[in-house]
């Protein structure tokens, strides 16, 4: 089965040929202009999507070797994210599956980040526990099979990508500043300062990150950061702030784990790109678990994950059924479906 999937969620136009599980082609265009305005303009995003989806999807076809008729299945990104964005995508892609008279598959961008860790031939054991770390998502969930998801815990606040992204802001590092603050920390000491990881009492799964991001706001004025700044203080600021992050996420997950007696744990989202995150949880193997990141390519927004999750959903949800389903009547959703994930 030919699977060809966009992405357009927030500020990545990506198509991807899949030929069922192998990606034959993913193709990314990032709109790195919205730097300098501090954060993704929404119609802004919209209206590049709108420019590049034609000439992301030809790349994609022509890099794969596929032509229009041998596609089988359409996907495309229809929840959650910038609700303009994801109207030019999945309307795009659900025009073709009317013009080549295929199916097409609405795909929930958090699970496609999920299932992200299946693609390059992974193969997971369920259950598994998932935690989903993006720019505006933060999950934790037991995954009991294909699309049975049962929500653990997510953020209260800032998702951990907000949060890294905004505390970079603090330190005058450009948007989204999540990789830079991880490359500073490589040359920093993650032990030069201690910032408070919450302690929530509602549901002990859930996450809080607005506090660590204030903690460093106030460390910033206490030390007159501006006045004293130099490299070796930012680096250290980073890698302090990246610790504290990275127990905080890494000690829910290990609660989880002994919770619900499940030792195998994938982690997914940009997030998972993080180097001190990977080094973390990778120590837990030595200890009988067994840890899966996404390779690097596929952290961050793609639409290979796209095009994957909606082949495994039209083949465990709608059992390789050769009909539209109703996902051509579905309007995108801006908010992530927490009741029906
Ligand atoms: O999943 P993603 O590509 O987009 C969303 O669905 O939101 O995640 C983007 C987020 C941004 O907040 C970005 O700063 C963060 O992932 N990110 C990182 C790293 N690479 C990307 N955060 C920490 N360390 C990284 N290496
Ligand atoms: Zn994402």
């Amino acid at each position: 089965m030919i699977t060809l999937a966009v992405e357009t969620s927030c500020d990545e136009t990506s198509a991807a040929v899949l030929d069922d599980e192998k990606v034959l082609s993913n193709i990314i265009s990032s709109q790195l202009f919205h730097t300098k305005y501090g954060g993704v303009v929404p119609e802004v995003a919209s209206r590049e999507h709108l420019k590049k989806i034609v000439e992301i999807t030809d790349a994609a076809l022509l890099k794969a070797g596929v032509t229009l008729n041998e596609i089988g299945l359409l996907c495309a990104t229809s929840e959650p994210g910038l609700i303009g964005a994801l109207l030019v995508g999945s309307n795009f892609t659900k025009s073709m599956a009317i013009a080549l008279d295929r199916p097409f598959i609405s795909v929930n961008h958090i699970q496609a980040h999920l299932y992200s860790n299946f693609l390059a031939g992974q193969r997971i054991e369920f259950p598994f526990l998932g935690l989903i770390v993006s720019g505006g998502h933060t999950l934790l969930i037991l995954v009991e099979d294909f699309f049975r998801h049962k929500i653990l815990g997510s953020t209260i606040d800032d998702a951990a990508g907000e949060a890294f992204d905004k505390t970079a802001k603090l330190m005058g590092i450009e948007y989204p500043g999540g990789k830079t603050i991880d490359e500073n920390s490589r040359k920093g000491n993650k032990y030069f300062h201690k910032f408070p990881e919450a302690q929530l009492k509602d549901n002990e799964f859930d996450f809080s990150f607005s506090g660590i991001k204030t903690s460093v706001m106030y460390y910033l004025k206490k030390i007159e950061f501006e006045k004293n700044r130099s490299d070796e203080l930012v680096n250290n600021i980073c890698a302090s702030f990246q610790e504290a992050m990275v127990n905080s996420l890494f000690s829910k997950a290990l609660k989880a784990s002994a919770k619900f007696n499940v030792k195998i744990i994938s982690v997914s989202g940009g997030v998972s790109a993080n180097s001190g995150l990977r080094e973390k949880f990778n120590t837990l193997e030595a200890k009988g678990y067994r840890i899966y990141f996404p390779p690097f390519e596929y952290s961050t927004d793609n639409a290979a994950m796209i095009g994957l999750t909606g082949f495994y959903k039209h083949k465990y949800v709608y059992n390789n059924k050769n009909n539209n389903f109703d996902s051509l009547k579905l309007n995108a959703k801006p908010r992530l479906d927490y009741e029906n994930f």
